[in-house]
């Protein structure tokens, strides 16, 4: 039985459904059907042989209480039960990172590669559905997207479906742990071409607009998501993902 924590979400769902396509066993845990992921119990590991995590908070809640804490958790109780850990990080994770989503993932692999569970980690680039979607979500009747920041940082944008497929073959093979694995789109753009590939392929006229980084530095300051988002859009000005 493979359990995957976040099975609801982007990615986990179809992780899911990847598994299932192979009549794997599956069993999914959410936020909204189970609750906090700080809060697991044995029962839900009864029988889980490999452990998948592609939770994340971001933006509504903080990364240190999902992204860190609750990946510490699950990694604590997939230890206890002998059961293998596949954990969904993210490309750039490290302790001195701009982005707090970021430094919060590398603890949570610090935290996996010493314990006892066998691991494997993924680590992928930024998800290009998603961004492609905001893009689209931010044009408005201008039909022109809007790019926070600089949008001159580029990304190996990556589809959704390319990392599932890799976190279901890292899942299913046992041959995988130990090890960490990158998961690249095909061609590294900026934020700003990639709004200006949306243009083109909308036949949408002119150039993207850009909400400045002088905006962004007191909007980073206000709590809960809005400041979250803001402050991760700053990051991902300079943030790296080599
Ligand atoms: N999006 C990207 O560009 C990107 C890039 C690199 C890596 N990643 C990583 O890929 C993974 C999947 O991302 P995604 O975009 O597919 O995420 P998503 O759609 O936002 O889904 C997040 C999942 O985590 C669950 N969750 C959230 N908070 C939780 C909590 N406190 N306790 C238990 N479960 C909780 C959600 O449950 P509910 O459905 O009940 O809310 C949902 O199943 C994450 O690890 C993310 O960091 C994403």
């Amino acid at each position: 039985m493979i359990l995957v924590a976040g099975g609801t979400g982007r990615l986990g769902s179809l992780v899911v459904n990847g598994l299932e396509a192979l009549d794997v066993p599956t069993r999914t845990l959410s936020h909204h059907s189970d609750g906090d992921l700080r809060g697991i119990t044995e029962t839900s590991l009864e029988g889980v042989s490999v452990v998948v995590s592609a939770v994340t908070g971001f933006p509504t809640q903080r990364p240190r209480d999902v992204d860190r804490d609750g990946n510490i958790a699950l990694i604590d109780a997939a230890e206890r039960a002998g059961a293998d850990v596949v954990l969904v990080s993210v490309l750039g994770a490290s302790p001195d990172s701009p982005m707090e989503l970021f430094r919060m993932k590398h603890a949570a692999e610090e935290h996996l590669r010493r314990s006892r569970c066998s691991w494997t980690i993924v680590r992928p680039d930024a998800f290009k559905e998603m961004w492609v979607e905001i893009l689209e979500q931010t044009a408005g009747r201008q039909q022109r997207p809007l790019v926070f920041g600089r949008g001159d940082n580029p990304f190996a944008w990556v589809s959704v479906e390319t990392v599932a497929a890799e976190v279901v073959a890292v899942a299913t093979n046992a041959s995988m742990r130990g090890l960490v694995v990158d998961v690249r789109g095909p061609q590294r753009l900026t934020l700003d071409q990639l709004a200006r590939r949306v243009m083109s392929d909308h036949g949408w006229q002119g150039a993207p607009r850009h909400v400045p980084r002088a905006v962004l530095h007191p909007m980073s300051l206000a709590p809960g998501a809005p400041g979250r988002r803001a402050h991760a859009a700053l990051a991902m000005d300079i943030v790296s993902t080599q």
